[in-house]
């Protein structure tokens, strides 16, 4: 019975603070749509390097600084950074430990599986149906009937800027596939 007697009260407090909520958030949307176009200013964008290219990022989703990324790597290494359309794309540490102005896109040529490399057969090994591609991503057993595709990977600002590769493919002589 006390419950009844209260319950009145209930749907003005309700009222109350949704017309709080109401005030307070077209405040914070006006405010924040004024402070957009400033804050947008003052971040550089990542995403639109020279060309049109693309920033590669981390698995973290942070740009790769090349020295850094360097200085905790060794000749030979392959490792995934998030590259062109999202697709994920190994950079290649050479052995002179100068990062490669090529990177691979790991998506698989014959059903889209990501291939880890594997530095012990020196090899990209495609845990889906066993194909093969060599260090450069050349394949070199099917079923996959294509090579991995190529990006352009320049350095400019200690960042790695991901381009399309439209060129011929350095590995086979051929035009590029996926251009
Ligand atoms: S998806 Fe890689 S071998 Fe089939």
């Amino acid at each position: 019975m006390a419950q009844a007697s209260e319950r009145p009260d209930v749907p003005d407090m309700g009222r109350r603070q949704f017309m709080n909520l109401l005030t307070f958030g077209s405040i914070t949307g006006v405010a924040l749509g004024a402070l957009y176009p400033v804050v947008k200013y003052f971040i550089p964008p990542s995403t639109g390097g020279a060309g049109g290219g693309l920033t590669a990022k981390d698995a973290l989703g942070n740009d790769v600084i090349v020295s850094d990324f360097l200085a905790s790597h060794n000749p030979g290494d392959r490792v995934l950074a998030q590259g062109l359309k999202g697709d994920p794309t190994y950079l290649v540490v050479e052995g002179d430990n100068s990062l490669a102005d090529y990177g691979l896109n790991a998506v698989c040529t014959h059903l889209g599986c990501v291939v880890p490399w594997n530095a012990n057969e020196n090899k990209f090994i495609c845990p889906c149906h066993g194909s093969q591609y060599n260090n450069e991503g050349k394949v070199v057993r099917g079923p996959a009937p294509l090579s991995l595709a190529l990006v352009h990977a320049d350095t400019a600002e200690d960042k790695v800027v991901f381009t399309t590769w439209t060129e011929t493919d350095f590995r086979t002589g051929e035009a590029p596939w996926w251009a």
